[in-house]
């Protein structure tokens, strides 16, 4: 074969390889009218060793936000505290230049930070983000916590109630089409129904295997409210896993059998699972294997047998107890 035929071959694989179908994710309905992508793109990258935020140095973010698209990713997570607006503006960006997707088909969620929660300052907050993003408007925007803080940590005492009435501002302003809450526990959000005209669209909150959240998720099932799943891998990968973190972690054989029967990982099964309780995952990589892979789970159902399986391994456990805050009169979380 001479050596034009084989790179003429060679180009034949690359080609077949880049028009792989993507993974798509269903679409979920809000209580709004508006639609939300079954799955989504984390980007925080985490926290640091020393224990502050990861700090965000290179373009690593854009990158993977790229791959995300690429991907068949159209919901992708961020917040002002990430520090990852810009980095994800600019990949929205290319790949709208690039003609891969539309602004409309894309949602893309930001959060208030703590310390923007008088009503007044969720609009001009929410305004920011929407500069950072290079965007006329969020697909979602969410209270990331109950607690209000000044930047410089202290508590101050804004209620929660208070900042929602600030993000119906920005609902009906048109810059947030859909609104919602993060890290709210049920008497928080039955606050919220109660004192204000606007439900949630969606909670955000950790969902994994330690961490299934039954009696939340029956809460907001039964008042139309979306649950995304945050850190949806939670303790599962030995590197991420406090050394008191309940098993699994990926070298279980119990998952390793389910995984292996449907020729997946065991990171796609437990993603699976979480979109079988019906939750919306949105598992965050910086490295493209493992971007392409996440989104790969709409092709296969676990079985009732194997979920009872799965179920086991709930343990009421967080892997993001964000204890630092345990004193604040908001605190969401069980104080044990
Ligand atoms: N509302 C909130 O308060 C809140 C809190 C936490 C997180 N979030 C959101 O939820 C997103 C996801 O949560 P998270 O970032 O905490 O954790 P996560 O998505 O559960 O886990 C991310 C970690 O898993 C690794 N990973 C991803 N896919 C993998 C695979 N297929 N195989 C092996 N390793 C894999 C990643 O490594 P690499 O990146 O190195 O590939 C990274 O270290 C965040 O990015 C953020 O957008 C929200
Ligand atoms: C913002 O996006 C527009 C296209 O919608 C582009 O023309 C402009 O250069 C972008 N601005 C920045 C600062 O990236
Ligand atoms: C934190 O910031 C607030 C608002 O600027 C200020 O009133 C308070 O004294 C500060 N607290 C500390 C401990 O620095
Ligand atoms: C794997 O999962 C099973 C439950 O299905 C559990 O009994 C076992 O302890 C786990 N093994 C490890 C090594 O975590
Ligand atoms: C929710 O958080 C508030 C404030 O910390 C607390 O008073 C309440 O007991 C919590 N409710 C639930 C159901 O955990």
């Amino acid at each position: 074969m001479t050596l034009t035929r084989l790179s003429v071959l060679a180009f034949l694989v690359i080609c077949t390889e880049a028009v792989t179908r993507p993974g798509v994710a269903p679409l979920v309905q809000l209580n709004d009218g508006k639609q939300i992508p079954s799955l989504g793109f984390g980007t925080w990258l985490g926290f640091s060793k020393e224990g502050g935020l990861e700090p965000v140095v290179d373009d690593k973010v854009q990158r993977a936000v790229e791959a995300a698209i690429d991907a068949g990713y159209r919901h992708i997570d961020t917040a002002a505290i990430y520090d990852t607006e810009e980095q994800v503006g600019k990949a929205i960006q290319n790949k709208i230049a690039e003609g891969v997707v539309a602004r409309e088909d894309l949602f893309i969620t930001s959060k208030l930070w703590n310390d923007r929660h008088a009503q007044k300052d969720v609009v001009p907050a929410l305004k920011e983000s929407l500069a950072k993003l290079n965007l006329t408007y969020l697909d979602l925007y969410l209270i990331h916590w109950p607690i209000a803080q000044y930047a410089n940590g202290t508590y101050y005492d804004t209620d929660y109630v208070e900042t929602w009435k600030g993000m119906i501002d920005a609902q009906v302003l048109g810059l947030a089409r859909s609104i919602g809450v993060s890290n709210f526990n049920i008497t928080q959000l039955d606050r919220l129904l109660t004192m204000t005209p606007v439900k949630p669209a969606v909670l955000q909150v950790e969902v994994n295997i330690n961490l299934q959240q039954a009696e939340l998720i029956k809460f907001c099932k039964e008042h139309d409210i979306a649950v995304v799943g945050y850190t949806p891998f939670g303790s599962l990968f030995h590197n991420r896993a406090a050394p008191d973190a309940p098993p699994p972690r990926t070298d279980n054989q119990t998952l390793l059998k389910i995984a292996d029967k449907y020729h997946k990982t065991i990171a796609q099964v437990n993603l699976r699972y979480l979109v079988e309780l019906g939750v919306i995952p949105i598992p965050k990589s910086v490295t493209p294997k493992r971007i392409n892979e996440n989104i790969e789970v709409f092709d296969f159902q676990l079985t009732q047998n194997e979920k009872d399986l799965m179920k086991a391994f709930d343990k009421n456990y967080r892997t993001i107890p964000v204890t630092m805050w345990i004193d604040s009169p908001y605190y969401p979380f069980n104080k044990k």
